[in-house]
């Protein structure tokens, strides 16, 4: 089979060219396509049927390929100024070549798989086309549950539409009687993850994980379509989008960006510990945000299921995501228990007897390492998920009244304040700081500035993009969101959490709302707005009162020590930085006195 699009033929039949695949299968996104495939991996041992949920499939991966991969992730650009220092960079003449090397012949022994995908409701005016050619099945799998795939966006695309090209290999080809691996993927120093958003390229090779192998996700509906944004004038985000209801039935839309592993997902799909208030999930990992026809931010969720942090979900943190994950699930890296279910450190459970842990060997509580590795994920259909919002797939989107930053700080970041205005937002979102997790392979726990929880995501200039950000607040006008500042993360000095989080970060978002409606004040602090004492509504939560003191304690000294860390990040834009972004921070040091 081919399409009736010629660009896409033709850059089809150059990879296979390229890559020398076995054979060619044009995915249609059907329930017998994946059922077919997964019968298949099952066969060979790289997919574990789960006894206890139906339909639903455990892999592991190899130990060196668990995670993103910033240090191979490149923006290629032919200036490398326009890529900026918070991208690793090659020229892009250079970066295609040496990928072409390693492409030559990286198919043989395997199927080429043509994946058409719509990021965004097919009918969706802010919707964009991928096509994504792979060799693993698992990523075939995956891209059915994380996106829209199939022949309705090859009708779409027509005979001369627009697509963004993705191409993926694992980088492992087999010889003729060669077996294959349960996890095929190349070594460290062959892998890529490339894009070049000048041509809206994506080129990656040699992992089969997560956000470096479906494409469409980390790839395609951050990196290029970040740079896509900018030039058309849209903002395509590191965000989960939710709807908070409140006890007389109004509205809030909410957008919150939070790096990796930080609560995310946790928060898009919160059970609201306050009474009355109700929640609804529109999406936990990305927004594209546009201007609608009345002026107003309207957001979409681009992606079609949730690709989660296993590791810590459990009844009591996240009871939604635990009822999304009970059947039609792909599980990656956790622990298969001995009746056929799944397990990970931090479910409600009591840990069973024995498992076999992420990496295939018998595991017992007690054991020196962990039954599943810190960043197991699942991918689950978002229409699975109990509190999903009616309204998720509405084409316009949702229209956006608060915007959330946010990090996991240990100290110094108190539980939420809020910008005096845009260009405070704007400077808090590109001053944000987080201690790095295992969703990247690296060290965890490192305190670094991760704007707006962009540093891994943004596919151009990152100071081009603060000035991005303070564009469309121009736009915005009266419209622009309020924004806010949280940290669920402080620590007290032995180390233990000092706010229980998760439902009860309702609380916090509650008094974002009483902000915009007008109807709390505020306390005015050096950092920004802070809620007054009473404000927060802490009904049936047993917090000491030393411990919320401590949350909402803005120590001065410790934010002067911040200055020069925030001087260092602003100075490697050198005079890209906006000049809006310097005169915030000579604010923020005159307030501090
Ligand atoms: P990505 O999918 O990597 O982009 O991450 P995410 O932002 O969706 O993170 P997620 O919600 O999966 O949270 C990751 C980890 O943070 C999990 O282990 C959660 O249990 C933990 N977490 C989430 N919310 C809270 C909270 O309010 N308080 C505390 N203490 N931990 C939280
Ligand atoms: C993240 O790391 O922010 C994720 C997981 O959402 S991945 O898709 O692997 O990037
Ligand atoms: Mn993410």
């Amino acid at each position: 089979m081919t399409s009736k699009h010629k660009k896409l033929n033709d850059w089809v039949g150059e990879i296979a060219a390229m890559c020398r695949p076995d054979a060619i299968c044009w995915c249609d996104g059907s329930r017998g396509e994946y059922d077919r495939l997964m019968q298949q991996l099952t066969a060979s041992g790289m997919a574990i049927p789960l006894a206890k949920r139906p339909n639903s499939f455990l892999f592991r991966s190899q130990p060196s390929d668990v995670a993103r991969l910033e240090a191979r992730t490149y923006i290629s650009t032919a200036s490398r100024d326009d890529a900026g220092p918070t991208n690793n960079w090659v020229d892009p003449g250079e970066l295609k070549a040496t990928m072409r090397g390693l492409y030559q012949g990286c198919m043989r022994g395997r199927t080429l798989y043509v994946i058409p995908f719509s990021m965004g409701p097919i009918d969706s005016p802010l919707a964009k086309i991928g096509v994504e050619i792979t060799d693993s099945p698992y990523v075939v799998c995956n891209m059915h549950i994380m996106t829209r795939v199939g022949t309705g966006v090859l009708e779409k695309l027509g005979a001369d539409g627009e697509f963004i090209p993705c191409l993926h290999s694992l980088g492992a080809p087999l010889a003729p009687g060669e077996p294959d691996s349960t996890w095929p993927c190349a070594p460290l120093d062959k892998k890529y993850i490339s894009h070049f958003p000048e041509e809206n390229l994506i080129w990656s090779y040699g992992s089969g994980y997560g956000g470096n192998a479906m494409l469409g996700k980390k790839c395609l509906a951050l990196r290029i379509a970040s740079a896509m944004a900018k030039r058309e004038g849209w903002m395509a985000e590191h965000m989960l989008i939710l709807r908070l209801i409140d006890p007389a039935g109004k509205q809030y839309h909410i957008a919150a960006a939070f790096p990796s592993a930080c609560g995310k997902t946790n928060l898009a799909m919160l059970t609201p510990a306050i009474s009355g208030w109700r929640c609804e999930c529109i999406g936990d990992d990305i927004a594209w945000i546009k201007i609608g026809p009345d002026g107003r931010p309207y957001a979409i969720n681009p992606e079609y299921g949730f690709f989660g942090v296993a590791t810590g979900t459990s009844y009591a943190s996240n009871p939604s995501a635990m009822d999304t994950i009970k059947e039609n699930v792909i599980f990656t890296n956790c622990a298969l228990t001995d009746d056929g279910d799944i397990w990970w450190e931090g479910m409600d459970s009591e840990p069973p007897g024995h498992a076999i842990n992420w990496k295939g060997r018998d595991w017992t509580p007690g054991s020196k390492n962990p039954a599943a590795h810190a960043n197991s994920r699942f991918t689950a259909p978002a229409a699975q998920c109990p509190v999903i919002c009616p309204d998720w797939e509405k084409p316009e989107g949702v229209p956006i009244d608060i915007f959330i930053f946010g990090g996991r700080r240990a100290g110094v970041m108190p539980l939420v304040h809020e910008a005096y205005d845009w260009d405070h937002g704007v400077f808090m979102g590109a001053t944000a700081s987080s201690e790095t997790t295992a969703a990247n392979i690296g060290a965890v726990g490192n305190l670094r500035r991760d704007p707006f929880a962009m540093k891994p995501f943004c596919g151009y200039n990152m100071a081009d993009y603060f000035q991005h950000w303070l564009d469309m607040g121009d736009r915005l006008g009266k419209y622009a969101p309020r924004i806010f500042y949280v940290n669920w993360f402080r620590k007290n000095q032995e180390g233990k959490w000092l706010w229980p989080g998760f439902g009860d970060n309702s609380r916090v978002l509650k008094w974002m709302c009483e902000r915009i409606d007008d109807t709390v004040g505020a306390v005015e602090t050096p950092i920004g707005l802070m809620p007054k004492e009473g404000d927060l509504d802490l009904a049936g939560l047993a917090i000491p009162a030393t411990d919320l003191k401590e949350l909402l304690r803005v120590d001065a000294d410790a934010w002067k020590a911040e200055l020069s860390d925030i001087e260092r990040h602003f100075g490697q834009f050198g005079d890209r930085l906006p000049e809006r972004l310097r005169k915030q921070l000579n604010d923020l040091k005159k307030r501090l006195g």
